[in-house]
């Protein structure tokens, strides 16, 4: 639980409030690591976890082929394993494709749903992340869902309403009680594996952005728990600036999450 700076009041005084949302950091490894490249990479993030007891949770989200085995060498209690995607159906003729329940068989517990480069590569649109969502949930995972614009979007200004789209039309058909199971993970696409990470004044206000849009649609108290997590270039240099934001509440990670050493400098800005 983190103490965190609300408001000035009108004694220009602090108004204090006690965070109850979690603080995360998780690593999207992409497909990236063979098999026995990830079954070490894990270990040693276990071990590194265990032994610093961080003020957050810490995930990593792996591959398909990666889940089963990892999840078989790591302590979940002190690292959570995901993946990095399902599929919009339970079951069935769809070659290639892996379901929430084969997830969820593995023993990982969280998934990233609506990534940009699943977006911009594979064609996914709200409709089918409804789906995903909707399976992710019934199937005990809990997703990470991200959202975010790209570069002309920043450009042109339109980005607040693009993300508020993104929103609106992927998530809002959930009930509040469905809804509060999700982490939700901002990532401006011109972020993400660019070097070029969102200033954390940047990042703040679209987090405080989505935070505004999930009270005016379930209330304040669903808002305020609701993690909300930056991804795009983030490192252990800016980690720290970017965590100590009132609604920045941890980061998701690429290119930093398969070097232990620079996953737990970025683990430990917390
Ligand atoms: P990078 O940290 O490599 O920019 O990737 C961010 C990301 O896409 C995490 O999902």
């Amino acid at each position: 639980m983190r103490k965190i700076l609300t408001k000035y009041n009108n004694n220009h005084t602090y108004n204090f409030k006690y965070k109850m949302r979690k603080n995360i950091v998780a690593g999207n490894w992409k497909m990236n690591t063979t098999l026995p490249e990830g079954l070490k990479l894990a270990e040693e993030v276990n071990a590194a976890v265990a032994a610093a007891k961080p003020k957050c949770d810490v995930i990593i989200c792996v591959p398909f082929t990666h889940l089963a085995p990892i999840a078989a060498c790591i302590d979940q209690d002190v690292l959570g394993l995901g993946a990095e995607n399902c599929a919009d159906h339970a079951s069935g003729a769809y070659t290639g494709e892996v379901s929430a329940p084969m997830v969820a068989s593995t023993g990982a517990t969280y998934v990233i749903l609506g990534h940009s480069e699943r977006r911009q590569y594979y064609g996914e649109t709200s409709a089918i992340l409804r789906e995903k969502l909707g399976l992710a949930l019934a199937n005990g995972l809990t997703p990470i869902f991200c959202i975010g614009e790209v570069l002309e979007e920043r450009e042109n200004g339109t980005y607040n309403d693009v993300v508020k789209k993104q929103i609106e039309e992927a998530l809002f058909d959930l009930s509040a009680e469905d809804f509060s199971k999700i982490i939700l993970a901002y990532e401006p696409v011109w972020a993400i594996g660019t070097g070029k990470t969102a200033t954390p004044d940047q990042a703040e206000d679209m987090h405080a952005h989505i935070r505004a849009t999930i009270a005016a649609k379930y209330g304040n108290e669903v808002a305020d728990n609701t993690s909300i997590l930056y991804g795009g270039s983030c490192k252990p240099s800016n980690a720290a600036e970017l965590f100590a934001k009132p609604d920045i509440d941890g980061g998701l990670i690429g290119g930093a999450s398969l070097k232990c050493a620079d996953f737990m400098g970025i683990v430990n800005a917390f």
